[in-house]
């Protein structure tokens, strides 16, 4: 038996990121009752699922041991909460990013489940603090932070409540593991989390740099694209320090400590991401791609698809 065998896992909410996670879930062996308070969305999203399953098997990215089939065959569309709740062990929360709609959810999914379940929040930006004030026992609520597509790209990052135990970070730990993510744990909230506050500080310097006349828009890109994400695909900034001098680490710092100290002072103050320099810049990205939805949609199936590839790659690493 494993340990997913006859678990249950209810996903509330089916959109974008339900549905991936539903995908998860059941390629980890789970059975996943997915709820939407939209009538009849649940089923759409099962409906759409099982065609991406299809098409995944078909270019075997199929993720788990089991065939599309018997993963299909795990997963189960409701209109009614109660009835998605019922015997599962873990909910995860995915509706839309609105804090009055998540403790409401919350509010309701607690008086309908067991003590020990445990509640999951999909939040992007929300402290697990705000998201369960209205929960009365607090020590069950976690947030595990996907990244979008968390089906290609595999960093979950949990984030406990205050109180919230190692217990209960622990569970989500190992069963997102198990199901094939990467998690991560914070210690304690902060706003942004770690991989928002590292994409902002990225996303900050790149407009200054753009709107101070420095580089262009494809270029900045470039920066990233060939340079400093060819090893961020495999690893971090800080092995990176590590193994970009002879004696490691600390040489790294003797070297270059003074340099990213002088640079890091002369950053400017943070964008207002409005106004002349935004209009300028908005122009400069449609002209490289422009904002109609056929140009991005053909390049969101590039990017899913390279990811794939990549993704597929890690995998063998
Ligand atoms: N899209 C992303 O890139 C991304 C990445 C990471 C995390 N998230 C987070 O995941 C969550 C969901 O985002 P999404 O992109 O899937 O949104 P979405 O708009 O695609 O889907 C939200 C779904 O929730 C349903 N819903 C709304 N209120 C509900 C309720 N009270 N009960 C049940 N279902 C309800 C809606 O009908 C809809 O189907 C958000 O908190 C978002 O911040 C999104």
């Amino acid at each position: 038996m494993s340990s997913s065998d006859g678990k249950i896992i209810s996903v509330v909410g089916s959109g974008l990121i339900g549905r991936s996670w539903a995908m998860v879930f059941a390629s980890g062996g789970y059975r996943v009752k997915i709820y939407d308070n939209q009538p009849g969305l649940a089923a759409k999203a099962l409906a759409e699922i099982r065609r991406q399953f299809g098409e995944l098997e078909e270019a075997h990215m199929l993720r788990g041991q089991l065939k599309a089939s018997e993963q299909l065959a795990l997963l189960s569309s409701h209109d009614d909460l109660a009835q998605a709740l019922e015997g599962a062990f873990f909910v995860q929360e995915c509706v839309y990013e609105d804090l009055a709609a998540k403790r409401s959810v919350f509010q309701a999914v607690e008086r309908l489940v067991g003590g020990d379940v445990i509640l999951s929040s999909s939040t992007s930006c929300l402290l697990p603090s705000n998201v369960f004030s209205q929960v009365q026992d607090r020590s069950r609520c976690i947030v595990s932070h996907p990244v979008n597509p968390p089906y290609y790209v595999k960093l979950v990052e949990l984030v406990p409540h205050p109180d919230t135990p190692d217990a209960v970070m622990d569970t989500a730990h190992a069963l997102m593991t198990q199901v094939g993510q990467a998690p991560v744990r914070l210690k304690k909230e902060i706003d942004g989390f770690a991989l928002n506050r590292v994409q902002y500080a990225v996303i900050a310097e790149s407009w200054r740099l753009v709107q101070d006349g420095v580089i262009s828009v494809r270029d900045i890109d470039l920066v990233m694209s060939e340079g400093l994400g060819m090893r961020y695909a495999f690893i971090g900034p800080m092995e990176t320090m590590h193994l970009n001098a002879p004696e490691g680490l600390e040489d790294y710092l003797q070297r270059y400590r003074e340099g990213m100290q002088r640079v890091l002072a002369s950053f400017g103050p943070v964008p207002q991401f409005s106004g002349e320099a935004a209009d300028r810049i908005t122009q400069e990205m449609c002209a490289l791609i422009p904002g109609e939805q056929q140009h991005l949609s053909s390049r969101r199936e590039r990017r899913d698809q390279l990811l794939m590839a990549l993704s597929k790659m890690k995998g063998q690493h």
